[in-house]
């Protein structure tokens, strides 16, 4: 057992940690999907039917320093529709060097995942995306919205019909050079990526509330049939939030 707070006795002149390090990729890793997400001390991922009423500025610097990182932003259709996902990742200053260097775009793509596809393809989400939002939908989408994704951007087909393949989808990703994944939610999302068995990493933002009432949990899908089992690897703290993260074994 390991006490983080009240923090241990001194030595304790230690510098605050630099989050980007903290959060690095793993080296050498072929694929490395991880999800960040808050939630409620009682599990809860909705505040009145979104994350904001859950989040911080501690967790938003999270949030920033992880699509900061990443290749591919991978988010749900109900999240785009509820959560206002109106806007691509913007470029941020201090990552520009780092990305450079590891011969990534000035900011990571968002990757919508939707199956029919009602999403704003007018919204600058797609109109004003520095590196272009890509559609992850299915064939039997309506072909008249596939048409307009198409003139949005780049579409990514992964599976026949229904629900989106995820497996297929993330390794499409990874083949064509996008190997540093985030995935941003919703639950629905998290607990199919899960269970397709891509999920590297759990990010989650322990936000100290507790809410009860009706809401989605973190992952939202069919019970596991084995747990997963996840290493804490590392767990930071500010302003009583706990941002763990967790590495799936
Ligand atoms: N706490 C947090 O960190 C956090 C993060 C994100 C979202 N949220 C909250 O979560 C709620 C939305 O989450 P949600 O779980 O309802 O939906 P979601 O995971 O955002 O999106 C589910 C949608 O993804 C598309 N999809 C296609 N193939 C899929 C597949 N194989 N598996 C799962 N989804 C697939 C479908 O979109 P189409 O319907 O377009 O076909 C489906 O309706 C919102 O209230 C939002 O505020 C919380």
């Amino acid at each position: 057992m390991r006490q983080l707070i009240p923090e241990p006795p001194p030595p304790r002149s230690r510098p605050e940690p630099e989050l980007s390090t903290v959060y690095a990729y793993p080296r050498g890793a072929r694929r490395w999907l991880r999800a960040n997400l808050v939630a409620s001390v009682d599990g809860l991922a909705q505040a009145d039917g979104a994350s904001r009423g859950l989040s911080g500025p501690a967790d938003l610097r999270v949030l920033r320093t992880l699509r900061g990182l990443a290749d591919v932003v991978l988010v749900g259709g109900a999240t785009v529709r509820t959560e206002g996902y109106h806007r691509p990742v913007v470029v941020r200053e201090e990552f520009a060097e780092a990305r450079a260097a590891a011969g990534q775009p000035p900011a990571a793509a968002i990757a919508v995942v939707s199956s029919s596809l009602d999403v704003d393809f007018d919204s600058p989400l797609y109109t004003d995306a520095v590196t272009p939002t890509i559609t992850v939908t299915v064939a039997d989408a309506p072909p008249e919205r596939l048409e307009l994704a198409r003139a949005a951007g780049e579409v990514l087909i992964a599976g026949p019909r229904g629900r989106v393949d995820l497996a297929e989808a993330v390794d499409r990703l990874v083949d064509t050079g996008r190997s540093r994944l985030l995935c941003e939610g919703g639950p629905k999302l998290l607990a199919a990526v899960a269970a397709a068995g891509r999920l590297d990493e759990l990010c989650l933002s322990v936000s100290p509330q507790l809410r009860a009432g009706d809401g989605l949990r973190l992952l939202d899908g069919p019970a596991f049939p084995v747990p997963m089992k996840l290493n804490l690897h590392t767990l930071l703290t500010e302003d009583g939030f706990l941002f763990a993260r967790y590495v799936v074994t």
